[in-house]
């Protein structure tokens, strides 16, 4: 495929992707939320004698598609992620440009981001539960030394994630848990349209490295990771200020976070774990997944911290409610979703990009000082 050419797009190829519209194999039915640089829809795979499947189609925004090193770079990324393959990786099925615009179609994951599953929580006066931390904390190790031990030949290719945050951490309502969008935000933040929407959202969940624009490696996730489960964990971000200069300041500063059980109560032997990932100099951090999983492990044995799947989905439709919304039409796996985002969509719901109040959202907001 040569190099994409933004004179090439028509500028309505984006109403394409509009519910009701096909791409190929694939029905368009409903828009399911807009991110920092795509658009992700629902739709149905559609195959000989009644066979179907649910896929998330994500485009890239319209506006960002006319920038054809930003469009080439999305492509080569999602070329490099279709290469994993891992339970707890979200599976790319096909990388497309029909009507001259580039499409992701993945595998749909029947849930929830870990972000909206944190706020609902939150909203109902709840924490997650200290097990079900450690279950997607482990869950996300095993995604990641999947992906920073890839290898075709004898030469490790490690592929980085980048933005591993809550927002790309799917948890399903079957307890599953599943990484999202690898590599994408290599793409993401090569554009200077969406830099600023990148750091807005993310810039809490950056190591030192990656917000000095230094290069980044493995270590770079799990420092991403460590701050995910100090969150979840003590309920408040490691590294917080009221401007996003202040907090790329705590985060790149040499001063540490505050020891977790002195916030939160959890057993001590977590802050040595929880600051080691959060360690400035990628040296002293933990320098694998594996690594790090082990250590978790560890906490999950000695405090009896037992989660699995089973309990994760039990938490997850506590909080949103049973999944199983009856279909005015036929009772079909796709269907399913279908009613379940249309009951969800008429529901109170702070989608995790959706405007809201200016100054009440720190995903969005980076002079909103992030408190859970
Ligand atoms: N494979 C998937 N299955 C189900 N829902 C998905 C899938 N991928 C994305 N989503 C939904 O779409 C939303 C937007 O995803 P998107 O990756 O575009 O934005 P984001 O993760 O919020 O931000 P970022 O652009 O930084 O990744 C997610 O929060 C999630 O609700
Ligand atoms: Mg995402």
């Amino acid at each position: 495929m040569g190099p994409f050419d933004p004179l090439l797009a028509s500028p309505l190829a984006s109403a394409a992707m509009e519910p009701g519209a096909r791409l190929g194999r694939y029905a368009v039915l409903r828009k399911i939320a807009v991110g920092g640089m795509a658009e992700v829809y629902l739709a149905r795979q559609e195959g000989p004698e009644g066979f179907e499947k649910p896929v998330a189609l994500k485009q890239i925004l319209p506006h960002l598609a006319i920038e054809a090193g930003l469009v080439d770079m999305f492509l080569e990324e999602a070329r490099i992620a279709a290469r994993l393959s891992h339970p707890n990786v979200v599976q790319i099925f096909d990388l497309g440009i029909e009507g001259r615009t580039p499409f992701l179609a993945m595998e749909y994951v029947f849930g929830e981001p870990l972000s909206q599953l944190r706020d609902r929580l939150a909203s109902q006066g709840r924490k997650l539960p200290l097990e079900a931390a450690l279950f997607i904390a482990t869950n996300l190790c095993l995604a990641l030394h999947h992906a920073h031990t890839f290898a075709l030949g004898p030469k490790p290719q490690p592929i980085v994630h980048r933005d591993v945050s809550p927002q790309n951490v799917l948890i399903s309502f079957e307890g599953t848990v599943k990484l999202a969008d690898f590599g994408v935000a290599k793409a993401k933040g090569a554009s200077k349209t969406t830099t600023v929407g990148l750091i807005k959202g993310k810039v809490g969940y950056m190591s030192p490295e990656q917000a000095l624009g230094e290069s980044v490696d493995a270590r770079t996730d799990l420092f991403a990771l460590g701050v995910v489960l100090y969150e979840l964990v003590t309920g408040q971000a490691p590294f917080t200020g009221k401007s996003m200069s202040a907090i790329l300041d705590a985060v790149t500063n040499e001063s540490a976070p505050p020891a977790p059980s002195r916030l939160c109560g959890c057993p001590e032997d977590f802050d040595a774990v929880l600051l080691k990932a959060l360690e400035k100099r990628k040296e002293q951090r933990f320098q694998s997944a594996a690594e790090l999983l082990a250590s978790l492990e560890e906490l999950q044995r000695k405090h009896a911290l037992v989660a699995n799947s089973l309990t994760l989905g039990r938490l997850m439709e506590e909080a949103f409610g049973h999944p199983n919304v009856a279909h005015e039409e036929a009772p079909t796996i796709v269907n399913r979703v279908v009613a379940y985002l249309d009951t969800r969509a008429s529901a109170p719901r702070r989608d995790s990009k959706a405007p809201t109040e200016p100054g009440t959202d720190p995903d969005t907001d980076p002079t909103v000082l992030r408190r859970l």
